[in-house]
């Protein structure tokens, strides 16, 4: 860019000063005393002890931001944020750590967390953060149940955490039955609480036990759905269980992958990329696979027609990819 040009400081004074103001309001906890209720500067800085007039500063930046708003000297979280944040897994507080440990796992490639660590690891983490991420897709759930061709009576939900896709399959679909294959704590706490909390629980069944070895029916599946599953596995395994489903697909079924994939604008990049970097910091050999890594996966299990499901803006990262077996 040319001097004549001018320069675009704007866009890096938002980004850089807008990521100092959210971490410093989440690690004060002057973010969490908004979303609980909130109050005026001084107000909020008394209560936690922080400098009244560095507290407006950064209350008026996140205004500005569109994240808070302030009426009559009082300020209150966007209401979209407050959503957000409760419905983010683990929390916001530890949303905040994950990132708090980027420069460490800058400086040592060390993640925080190993959310696809073994089974046993894997259980525990994800018996706690599947309602949570059930809360989180149900609107995206809600639009992908809605453009899924076909009428499926049979879907098997492989990693189904609280099955939030394939019991909003089932709600749109009235004879579909759903079996829900996880971790046996996952389905016991958190699938089929959602089933029942959603009058479903006559139309589902389990599978329990390892996704990569659980011994599954062959030709049985109009509809296999693997949800936000495959970013746990390096390449080789992920292509792996792939292979593996397709023989449980009735002919004419379709498999659908639903994950990070949401690519082509630049604010579904961004999402993407940041959502890999996310993912980087809490595992040890996750990674988002492209869509273009996945359609060769399907091609090479011997599925064709690969295309995908278009999701709102909103739902970014998330995409889908369906692809039928002949
Ligand atoms: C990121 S969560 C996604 C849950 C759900 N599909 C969704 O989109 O909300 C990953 C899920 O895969 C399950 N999972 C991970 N490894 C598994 C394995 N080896 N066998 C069966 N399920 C597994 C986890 O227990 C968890 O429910």
């Amino acid at each position: 860019m040319s001097e004549a040009e001018g320069i675009d400081y704007q866009r890096w004074m938002v980004l850089s000063g807008g990521a100092a103001a959210i971490g410093a309001a989440q690690q004060t906890g002057l973010l969490a005393a908004v979303l609980d209720g909130g109050g005026s500067a001084r107000a909020l800085a008394e209560r936690l002890k922080l400098d009244a007039r560095a507290s407006a500063c950064v209350l008026d930046a996140l205004v500005a931001l569109e994240l808070l708003r302030v009426a009559d000297g009082v300020y209150a979280a966007q209401p979209w944020l407050g959503a957000v944040l409760q419905s983010i897994p683990g929390g916001a507080a530890h949303d905040s750590r994950l990132w708090n440990h980027a420069p460490d796992f800058l400086r040592t490639g060390a993640p925080l967390l190993h959310m696809d660590g073994s089974n046993d690891a894997r259980e525990n983490a994800y018996r706690l953060v599947t309602q949570a991420l059930g809360r989180m897709f149900a609107g995206a759930a809600r639009e992908l149940a809605a453009r899924i061709p076909g009428t499926p009576a049979q879907i098997l939900d492989v990693g189904c955490g609280s099955g939030v896709w394939s019991l909003q399959l089932a709600a749109r679909f009235s004879a579909a039955t759903v079996t829900g294959q996880d971790l046996p704590k996952v389905l016991e706490e958190s699938f089929l609480p959602r089933a029942a909390a959603e009058g479903l629980s006559e139309r589902v069944r389990t599978l329990p036990g390892d996704m990569q070895t659980v011994a599954l029916p062959a030709a049985q599946y109009d509809l296999i759905v693997v949800a936000n599953v495959l970013r746990l596995e390096p390449a080789e395994r992920a292509a792996r269980l792939i292979a593996r489903l397709v023989p449980a697909l009735a002919p004419g079924g379709a498999l659908l992958i639903i994950d990070a994939i949401a690519g082509g604008t630049p604010e579904r990049e961004r999402a993407r990329a940041l959502y890999a970097l996310h993912l980087a910091i809490r595992s040890t050999e996750g990674s988002v696979h492209l869509p273009a890594t996945l359609s060769g996966w399907l091609a090479a299990a011997g599925l064709s027609d690969v295309r995908a499901i278009e999701l709102p803006d909103w739902a970014a990262p998330t995409g889908a990819l369906l692809a039928r077996r002949a």
